[in-house]
């Protein structure tokens, strides 16, 4: 399974990605290269590290965002991926790259969707809004990216405990740690497999 990996931010999903390859619990699957729109993602440097092409596609380097969507998604063909992956990527999706990629892009949101998702529920707001309602299990969701936010085709989730005294960032370290790194190798593992299918807007899985 060829991949592109979109990235934003300190890509310890995509690290979780490349040691997975690694240690051969994604089988004959490749990171073609990582893209991030921020030059200062630390995501990108981890790329370097393991000589994967990185590249950064800015919107501040485009007249507009009808032209921002073109170029990153004629950076990301280039490549030739069979598989998206939206790895802690705070860039919204054009709807000509879903078009392009239809049941091809999944992302991963560190809540149970649909609980604690749409516009506005991005990294640590997503946390605080856990612990404002007081909810006593969060978690992480991967699913399929269609045209919405966070509504797609939900293909692995994993649940974590929210504990007493928890912080925004003890919690969001824990959904990293206990769900994220885990079901996202293993989302990709199963589509690497061919054991997920979209049926009417669900995922099928023939483990
Ligand atoms: C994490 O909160 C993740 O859930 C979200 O973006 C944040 C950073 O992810 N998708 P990463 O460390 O850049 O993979």
């Amino acid at each position: 399974l060829k991949l592109v990996v979109l990235v934003s931010g300190g890509g310890t999903n995509l690290q979780a990605i490349i040691d997975g390859i690694a240690d051969g619990s994604i089988p004959n699957t490749e990171i073609k290269a990582v893209i991030s729109n921020n030059k200062n993602a630390y995501a990108l440097q981890r790329a370097k590290d393991h000589n994967i092409a990185a590249a950064c596609v800015s919107p501040k380097d485009f007249a507009d965002r009808a032209a921002f969507n073109q170029a990153l998604l004629e950076k990301i063909k280039s490549y030739e991926p069979d598989l998206i992956v939206l790895a802690g990527c705070l860039v919204v999706i054009p709807e000509i790259m879903v078009d392009a990629y239809p049941n091809k892009i999944i992302n991963i949101h560190p809540s149970l969707i649909p609980a604690f998702c749409g516009t506005g529920y991005y990294g640590l707001k997503v946390h605080e809004g856990v612990l404002k309602r007081g909810v006593k299990v969060t978690g992480a969701t991967v699913h399929f990216v269609d045209k919405g936010t966070d509504t797609g085709p939900i293909i692995i989730q994993k649940a974590v405990e929210v504990q007493q005294d928890d912080t925004p960032e003890i919690l969001q370290r824990r959904v990293m740690e206990q769900a994220e790194w885990k079901i996202m190798p293993q989302a990709i593992r199963l589509i690497a497999e061919g054991k997920v299918r979209v049926e009417n807007g669900k995922t099928i899985i023939t483990e």
